[in-house]
């Protein structure tokens, strides 16, 4: 089974950015945990700044792989193009964001990513995706 986890912009701070809300550690170091737990998984990875990145990504993966892990970060409460580009694909989405967005500013309370992903989990910190993980399972 291969899935991919797609990381939007700021994602590749996690350890040093806002440790109160994001923790202390690195998404690299929680990967590897991630393909420690999940080893007859083929988990992928990709994180980028760039919203057209992300898009490619997503169509690169969308038509292939079983299932994608979308955190696009401060995106999802504006990206047209990147919610455009979920409805098109086949491969199902989970949205994860490792907040609770609706107990913060309500700007992140709008995603342009929910009426199109197969499910949404967030506000479990890291877990968020381990749990994204056994919805595929
Ligand atoms: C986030 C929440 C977004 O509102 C924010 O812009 C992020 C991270 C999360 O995982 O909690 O960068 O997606």
């Amino acid at each position: 089974m291969n899935i991919i986890i797609i990381n939007g912009p700021n994602l590749n701070l996690l350890g040093k950015r806002e440790p109160e809300i994001y923790g202390n550690q690195t998404f690299e170091d929680y990967f590897e945990t991630l393909k420690q737990k999940f080893p007859q998984l083929k988990l992928h990875y990709f994180q980028s700044n760039i919203e057209g990145e992300i898009i490619g990504k997503i169509q690169e993966a969308g038509f292939s792989f079983d299932g994608i892990i979308l955190n696009a970060a401060a995106y999802t409460h504006t990206s047209i193009g990147i919610g455009d580009a979920v409805k098109a694909i086949t491969t199902p989405v989970i949205e994860v964001h490792i907040s609770n967005t609706f107990s913060r500013e309500e700007f992140r309370h709008q995603s342009y990513i929910s009426p199109n992903a197969k499910g949404v989990i967030l506000g479990f910190g890291l877990q968020s995706y381990d749990l994204a993980i056994q919805s595929f399972l």
